[in-house]
Order: C-alpha cells, then structure tokens, then sequence
C-alpha cells in the first residue's frame, strides 16, 4: 500500500492535490501540535472538509500530547485509520478501544528511538504499527534504516499469526529507499516529499508501488 503525505502537499489547494493521487490505497494526513512536536499542521476541521473531498481512506498520524483526549474526535470524523504516538499515550489499549469503538482503524506509532518490546504485548489491540524512519515534525528528511529492524521484528509476528497488524513506515520513502523497507517486511508505505515534490504526483505514486511490490518478500513468497 502506497500511502501519500499531504504534508508536501499545496495546504490551499487540498482537494486537488488529494484528486492528484487518485488510487492511493490511503491518504496520510499529519497532525502535529507543536507541543509533541516541534511544528503545528492542521486539525479536525480540516480533516473533515477533506473527509468531503477525497474518497481515499484518510489515514490520520496524530503527533500530538494527550491522544486519549483528542484521538477519538477523529474516528467519529470518518478518518478510516487513526495512529498516535505510543510516547505520548498514558494507556495506548484505552486510546485504542475509543478509536476502534468510534469505527476507525487504531495505529500506534513508535519514534526512530523509541524501542519495539514493551510494546509487543499490546499490539494485538492494534490494527497499524507505524514505524518513524525520521524524527516526527517534518517532511523531505533522510530515511534511517536502523529502525528497519523494528519493522522485521513485527513482520515476523505477523508472518505468524501472532498478530494481526499493517505494519507501515513513514520518513524518507523515496525511489532509492523503497526497496529495502519492502524487503524488512513493510506493508505500507508514507511518502511525502517523493510525491508532492515532483511534477506528477499519480506517476510518483505508481513509480513508488512498483518498486514496493517487487522488493516484497512477504508478497511474492
Ligand atoms: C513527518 C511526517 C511524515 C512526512 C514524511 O513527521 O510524519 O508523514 O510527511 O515526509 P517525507 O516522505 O518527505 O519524509
Ligand atoms: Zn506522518
């Protein structure tokens, strides 16, 4: 799955840009609060205006403080996958829960250095595990394949059916990098600055799911 980041996106100009990458499997929406992260983004209104503008799942990674609060709001919105930050979640399962219970898919996501293992037990109340391959807060910054070991431990997991998870990766996917988190077991795949700062975004986009797909152990085995 192929998963564009509106953050390089034109912010006046959403809809059209959302319609530039028609067929994506889910549109990737950063919220950021500039207290958990050091830039602030867009909100719920905006996430509902897209809501109307675009048929792509909108798949909303919330960098924010205090996700039990605030995450909800956006599944009850119609956002088709909501993930918050695990560094930032006193109880992620009851944060979870309110997701799911409002009708939207519950991520967690983990920072570049933020460890998988005290994580492993809760993430059967998981539907997405996203992997920050880039400090949260900005786009167009370099991949780091260290974490890469984060996405292999969850592939492994899923491969045998102790969990039941999209594991998806976000920071630095580009042309040159695609294939090595494919081949760590990446079902998912962020992309921002790879998209929107090209010429045509929908070829961006295609260029980025072929590579993926014949990089995917997982999918040709
Ligand atoms: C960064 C965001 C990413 C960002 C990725 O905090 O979570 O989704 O858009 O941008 P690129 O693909 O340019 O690294
Ligand atoms: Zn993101």
């Amino acid at each position: 799955m192929i998963a564009p980041s509106i953050l390089s996106a034109d912010f006046a100009r959403l809809a059209d840009e959302a319609a530039a990458v028609a067929g994506s499997d889910w549109l990737h929406v950063d919220v950021m609060d500039a207290h958990f992260v050091p830039n602030l983004t867009l909100g719920l209104p905006v996430v509902s205006s897209l809501l109307k503008a675009t048929d792509i799942p909108l798949d909303c990674h919330l960098m924010i403080e205090d996700p039990a609060r605030w995450a909800p709001p956006y599944a009850e919105a119609g956002a088709y996958n909501v993930t918050f930050h695990a560094e930032a979640a006193d109880d992620p399962v009851a944060v979870a829960r309110d997701i799911r219970a409002a009708g939207a898919k519950a991520g967690l996501s983990i920072k570049p250095n933020t460890p998988i293992e005290p994580y492993l037990e809760i993430l059967r109340h998981f539907d997405t595990l996203l992997v920050m391959s880039v400090e949260p807060g900005f786009g167009g910054q370099s991949f780091m394949p260290e974490v890469l070991d984060k996405a292999r431990t969850a592939r492994r997991l899923v491969d045998a059916g102790e969990l039941r998870l999209v594991v998806e990766i976000d920071g630095g996917i580009n042309d040159d990098t695609i294939a090595q988190a494919a081949e760590a077991g990446i079902d998912c795949f962020v992309a921002g600055s790879a998209v929107y700062n090209t010429d045509d975004p929908g070829r961006a986009v295609a260029a980025l799911r072929a590579a993926a797909a014949s990089a995917s152990p997982h999918l040709t085995a």
